[in-house]
């Protein structure tokens, strides 16, 4: 008897699940980290449009975590409503920080540029070697980062025209503050989130859903400097920033706050 299985077969694995329950809930904690960005930025924005336009960014990824909710409900994985790992916090407290500042451009970078990055990655990867009900969830979310991306390109854009020097102040901020975060993200060794899944660590393995994860690190790369060189950054400032997301070991990254962990640390 052949030792493949079939689509059935695996999707209904405990592995398979297991996976989705750690990827998904990991996108979760992402996505009500875009909530609290997004309405943190909100009161920053003068213009009206713009401010209901951000509002409605925030409302989409409110929509994501209830839509990749009830995909755990119906797929039948286990799943949380939280921000689980210490990166989102990490992030979530720089957007915060900087928005005290009235600093909106870095605000913008680390969101709609950064995060939105990998939530393209993320939502791309999900719909490859998935089930159905995922793929098709992953497919519709994606067509809304993209768009929340392609916003941002276009805002840090206009902003690079009326103050060149302030976008490349808050770039090299945002890049130093999220990138590192964003891409030890990619990555199977969580510090609380099996733990608190109550799903074994060595279950959570790429053969499940045969995901290169230094594939989607380097798909995560080239489409953040793909976006940088749509929005017309300046190479002679931003190329030194690249050197150390090739050359960093993302499983290396460590939360700055310790209080950011909660449960009891498992992968690491
Ligand atoms: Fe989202
Ligand atoms: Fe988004």
């Amino acid at each position: 008897m052949s030792n493949i299985l079939t689509e059935t077969q695996r999707v209904q694995s405990q592995a398979y699940k297991d996976l989705l329950a750690y990827v998904v809930t990991n996108t979760i904690s992402g996505e009500i980290m875009a909530v609290n960005n997004y309405t943190t930025m909100v009161p920053l924005i003068d213009d009206v449009d713009e401010k209901i336009h951000v509002v409605k960014q925030a409302r989409d990824e409110g929509g994501h975590v209830n839509a990749l909710s009830k995909l755990a409900a119906h797929v039948d994985f286990p799943t949380m409503k939280g921000m689980v790992e210490p990166q989102w916090k990490e992030i979530g407290r720089f957007v915060k920080e900087r928005a005290r500042e009235g600093d909106l451009t870095a605000c913008i970078i680390a969101q709609d540029i950064m995060v939105e990055t990998f939530a393209t990655v993320a939502y791309t990867a999900l719909q490859r070697n998935t089930d159905k009900h995922t793929r098709s969830l992953a497919a519709s979310i994606y067509l809304e980062e993209v768009a929340h991306l392609q916003h941002g390109v276009d805002q840090i854009h206009r902003m690079l025209d009326n103050d060149a020097e302030d976008v490349h102040r808050a770039f090299e901020m945002a890049h130093k503050a999220v990138m590192p975060a964003m891409m030890s993200m990619v990555n199977y060794n969580c510090f609380s989130l099996c733990d608190q899944l109550k799903i074994k660590c060595s279950t959570v393995s790429l053969g499940v859903i045969e995901q290169d994860l230094d594939q989607l690190r380097i798909d995560a790369i080239d489409t953040y400097m793909e976006k940088i060189d749509r929005i017309g950054l300046d190479p002679n400032r931003v190329a030194p920033l690249f050197s150390s997301l090739v050359d960093d070991d993302p499983s290396k990254w460590q939360p700055k706050n310790k209080d950011d962990i909660s449960g009891i640390s498992c992968c690491h």
